[in-house]
């Protein structure tokens, strides 16, 4: 197939063209070459004349939206209606990548993929507005949710490492009663591998398996690296952040796990990426 993929040098553009480079003809898009505000990005993508398009661009600096509610909008929202038109004039399908900020967190038990969303900030909200748009214009849709995302050069393990090289004397403190689901991109993009090659279409939640707070994760990685940094629990409204983050919104995966695409669990793969970090700084 020929895939166009936007945010191709984001953190999970590169582990979807690492992914499916052999067995596709992929158009890698990145910021250079495609602009979301930009309506001509209708045209552009158009242009393509790919049979899939999946669109992982977006404004992801969660309080850059809060801080501009409008920008976040521009990106999130209208730029997705710019690609969902380009991928309507050429009847691509479209793969929207989307996120667990969708849903206000105040649950009991994992999110499942038709649970009333309700977004709590402006990322969440302009993700959403995506959302919609996807549904309303095009009928071969995926909309995949991903949370907690690491694989890349910015992410959480990242943070976790550059804290901890270097700690407080008072060691780390983090988030004990934000919970979530931690994903890796490269078992997202080997899930969305086999999803796209199916016609069951509509809204996906491609997370690891398993539950965890900032803090069980942040504890995780420490552990798998043989550190003994001090690690101490704090609760969310102690974390100053421009942001109000959803407090408990672990993914369920029951669309996939019905095609049987399934994830392991976060800590497998959570190993995975740290050797991975490890044969990088030793190369
Ligand atoms: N990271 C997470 O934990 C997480 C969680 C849930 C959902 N998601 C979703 O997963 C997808 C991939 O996330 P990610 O972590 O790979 O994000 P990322 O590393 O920030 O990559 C996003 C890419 O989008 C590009 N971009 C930003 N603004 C743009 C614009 N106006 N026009 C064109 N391109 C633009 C960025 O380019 P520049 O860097 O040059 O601006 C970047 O390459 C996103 O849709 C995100 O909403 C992520």
């Amino acid at each position: 197939m020929r895939i166009a993929i936007t945010g191709a040098n984001g953190q999970l553009g590169r582990a979807l063209v690492a992914t499916l480079a052999d067995q596709h003809e992929l158009i890698p898009l990145g910021h250079d070459q495609l602009e979301l505000t930009d309506p001509a990005t209708v045209d552009h993508i158009a242009a393509t004349g790919a049979d899939v398009v999946i669109h992982a661009a977006a404004y992801t600096n969660v309080d850059g939206c809060a801080r501009d509610p409008i920008l976040a909008y521009r990106v999130n929202g209208l730029g997705t209606r710019y690609v969902a038109l380009g991928c309507r004039r050429i009847q691509a399908t479209m793969v929207y990548i989307s996120t667990n900020e969708v849903f206000a967190g105040d649950g009991q038990r994992p999110y499942v993929e038709d649970d009333p969303t309700r977004p709590i900030n402006p990322y969440g909200q302009s993700k959403l507005a995506g959302e919609q748009v996807v549904r309303t214009l095009i009928s071969q849709h995926f909309i995949v949710r991903v949370a907690w995302l690491f694989g890349g050069e910015r992410n959480f393990v990242r943070t976790v490492l550059r804290l901890a090289s270097n700690p407080p004397a008072q060691g780390l403190r983090m988030v004990a009663d934000e919970i979530g689901s931690p994903t890796y991109t490269y078992d997202v993009a080997i899930g969305l591998a086999r999803l796209i090659n199916t016609d069951y279409y509509g809204t996906y939640h491609f997370v690891n398996d398993g539950i965890c707070s900032r803090y069980e994760f942040a504890a995780e990685i420490l552990r798998q690296l043989g550190m003994s940094t001090p690690l101490h629990p704090i609760r969310l409204r102690d974390f100053q952040r421009d942001s109000t983050p959803p407090p408990y919104t672990p993914l369920a995966n029951l669309a996939g796990a019905a095609l049987g695409i399934t994830f392991r669990p976060w800590q497998e793969a959570l190993a995975v990426y740290l050797a991975r970090l490890r044969n990088e700084l030793l190369s």
